[in-house]
């Protein structure tokens, strides 16, 4: 038997591994669409089957072609290795380079059991946020890391190592582009098709970056979110307490939800369809009650109100029906949302009331026209529902999930009035962008790589003292920021956010990133930590993001529908210190809406990884800032301003602002 060490280091194996069992226990990708033509199916196969030797094409052509046509896929099962899967301790892993070995922790991580939503399929979240397209990808890459040197970079075509070239060592080890498309074949269907011939895949944000650390990464941004959220319907001050909120989701990102409401504390009632993922957050400790009886679930929500309870609650069905229900009921809702995967909603991302899981999982693969009827005759029937509670005053926000495009795109009654805009906020629009990423505060986040507690608990301590430190002088404007992500990092030990590699995620600010990151490296160097630490960030966030009706969904001066800035923050984090970078089109709101993108960097206590950091990090944050700073936004304005007095090398250019009459009779 081969030891795991060995294992990576053989890649694809020599022999061919025995056929896998398809495990019925594990939580699996719905079968994909049946697209490609029979010649484009001979090129998928032919496309396969380039990285196995030609002694095993006939067995593997066969095999695969019936994965095709079973999963719509081709995923290379039978590849899988059968060692366990998780974020190893650093030094358990072969290699020549620290940084690679920091990578292969991260790789693991996004397909460890416990955290990733398909990890079969290699699915790390979002339905369809994949780390790589199939197993021999995985198998390849994880080889060339162990043979990767601090003068190479190896370079990754949607999940496909191109090869390992030489490079230097202040260049990133790893290059990733995920789904780069030509812009018109950047639909929907277009995703379907190439990814199915396996030359394309749709790298989600972080999944497809290797940065994804389970929901907790989520937890924090969506506890900022409502904390805010209920601040803006708080008519005399009063917190959230018996307050109720409703939505959908218990997935990669949205089971992060009930967690969030409780750490706000309120009354979260949550939908899912899928019984497993129920049953995991249940398992997990994410949501307290699971109830599968809409009368029950009226009854047991009422009482909560009654005792102003903290508490969150699964309804294990669809959403539609919650909506209906507590209108047919009274049920006063203050705040709601959605978090289906509406992002991708012919392929699972969102389940049409009135039939059941199973239908719909048949009838997407089998009949997607009729699929499509019933998904936009579900939205229309959700916005009806959704706007009569509104009506009462509901607060209503789309979480970045495509709601609100999808439902208008369905024809549901979702237009503004003045027919460009929606009747709702996106969550960006009101509270994340002008409270936060206009002042540069975004989810930064960190890996222990030597996978301790102790590690985690260290630096959480570290991170907090550092942001009590700055908060004493810092500005008026971002003192409740500062505030919330104090009170955030003194709580995450007790709310025992950690699934999967030991992780911490932490909203900061350009010199909040900087300083935390500065402390941890000084902590690796006098080996108060004990192994080498990942920097990164969620691509959701001040600058990595080009998203109209997301993340930039607050920029009014049209730019809104460029993607200058992703494309410059990866350009820019490359030659600034970042050890790996990841460009990618499509992740969040779908293929096609959105260019996103991410870095990993490693800080080992070296003077070098000091330099790196600082000079990084304060580019990924100011490069966005600035931009929002040019569309007139005013935190931006007053946050890019605070960065040139600290930084004389930086110059922005300053918009100047027209008055409204000036501009009335000119048409
Ligand atoms: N929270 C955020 O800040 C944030 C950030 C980025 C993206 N998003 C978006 O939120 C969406 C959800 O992300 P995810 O990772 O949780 O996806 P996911 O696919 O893992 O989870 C979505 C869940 O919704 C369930 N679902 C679908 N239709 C339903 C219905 N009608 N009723 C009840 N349940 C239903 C699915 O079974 C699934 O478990 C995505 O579109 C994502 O892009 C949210």
């Amino acid at each position: 038997m081969m030891t795991f060490q060995e294992q990576i280091k053989q890649g694809i194996p020599v022999e061919l591994p025995l056929i896998k069992k398809y495990n019925t226990a594990i939580n699996h990708a719905p079968k994909r669409k049946d697209i490609l033509s029979k010649a484009e199916k001979e090129l998928a196969i032919r496309n396969a089957l380039r990285y196995f030797d030609k002694e095993h094409h006939v067995i593997l052509a066969k095999e695969f072609a019936s994965e095709l046509k079973e999963y719509g896929r081709i995923y290379m099962h039978r590849f899988r290795p059968d060692y366990k899967m998780y974020a190893r301790p650093i030094n358990e892993y072969p290699g020549k380079s620290e940084q690679a070995k920091a990578i292969m922790h991260m790789i693991q991580n996004n397909l460890d059991y416990a955290v990733a939503q398909h990890p079969h399929e290699l699915i790390t979240y979002g339905g369809n946020g994949a780390i790589f397209q199939n197993w021999a990808q995985y198998l390849l890459v994880m080889q060339y890391l162990s043979e990767l040197e601090d003068d190479q970079t190896l370079i990754i075509y949607s999940g496909h190592p191109m090869g390992m070239f030489p490079s230097h060592k202040n260049a990133p080890r790893v290059v990733v582009t995920n789904g780069m498309m030509i812009p018109n074949y950047s639909k929907q269907d277009d995703w379907e098709k190439f990814n199915a011939l396996g030359v394309t895949q749709y790298g989600q944000m972080t999944a497809g970056s290797y940065m994804y650390i389970g929901p907790q990464g989520i937890v924090h941004g969506t506890t900022i979110t409502l904390l805010n959220a209920g601040r803006k319907i708080s008519k005399k001050g009063e917190g959230l307490a018996g307050k109720l909120f409703l939505t959908s989701g218990l997935g990669g990102m949205s089971g992060a939800q009930p967690k969030a409401g409780n750490i706000a504390g309120c009354i979260t009632v949550c939908a899912e369809v899928n019984p497993k993922i129920t049953e995991i957050r249940l398992s997990q400790g994410w949501i307290d009650e699971k109830i599968t009886d809409l009368g029950k679930l009226v009854v047991r929500v009422k009482k909560a109100k009654e005792n102003k309870e903290v508490i969150s609650i699964a309804y294990l069905g669809n959403i539609v029906e919650v909506w209906e229900k507590f209108d047919k009921e009274n049920l006063y809702v203050d705040l709601g949302s959605d978090q289906t995967s509406l992002h991708n909603p012919w392929a699972g991302g969102y389940y049409p009331v009135g039939i059941t899981f199973e239908e719909a999982n048949e009838m997407m693969a089998n009949n997607p026209d009729l699929f499509k009827e019933k998904v936009q005759e579900s939205l229309r029937r959700q916005t009806i529902a959704i706007n009569k509670h509104t009506e009462r005053g509901t607060y209503f926000f789309d979480y970045g999930n495509a709601f609100l495009l999808e439902a208008s795109r369905a024809g549901a009654d979702i237009m503004a009035e003045n027919g460009i805009d929606f009747k709702y906020p996106s969550y960006v629009q009101d509270i994340m962008g002008p409270m936060c990423f206009d002042y540069g505060f975004g989810p930064f986040r960190w890996v222990c790589t030597s996978a301790t507690p102790l590690d985690l608990e260290k630096t959480d301590a570290m991170a907090c003292e550092v942001l009590e430190e700055l908060m004493k002088n810092s500005p008026k404007e971002i003192q409740q920021q500062m505030a919330d992500n104090i009170q955030w990092i003194k709580g995450a030990q007790e709310n025992k956010l950690v699934v999967g590699s030991q992780a911490r995620i932490l909203y900061a600010d350009a010199e909040g990133r900087m300083k935390i990151a500065e402390a941890f490296n000084n902590a690796v160097k006098n080996e108060k930590i004990t192994a080498p630490i990942v920097l990164g960030r969620d691509h959701h966030d001040v600058s990595g993001t080009d998203s109209p009706y997301r993340e930039t969904s607050n920029i009014y001066d049209g730019s809104q529908f460029t993607a200058d800035m992703a494309i410059q923050n990866v350009i820019g984090d490359s030659f600034r210190g970042a050890t790996w970078v990841s460009i990618h089109n499509g992740g969040g709101v779908g293929w096609g809406e959105v260019i996103n993108g991410g870095f990993g960097m490693v800080i080992d206590g070296s003077i070098e990884a000091g330099k790196r950091l600082k000079s990084m990090l304060f580019w990924d944050v100011n490069n966005g800032i600035a931009r929002r700073n040019w569309a007139r936004n005013k935190g931006a304005t007053f946050a890019i301003k605070r960065a040139m007095e600290v930084e004389p090398k930086l110059k922005v250019t300053m918009p100047n602002l027209v008055d409204d009459s000036l501009l009335q009779d000119l048409f």
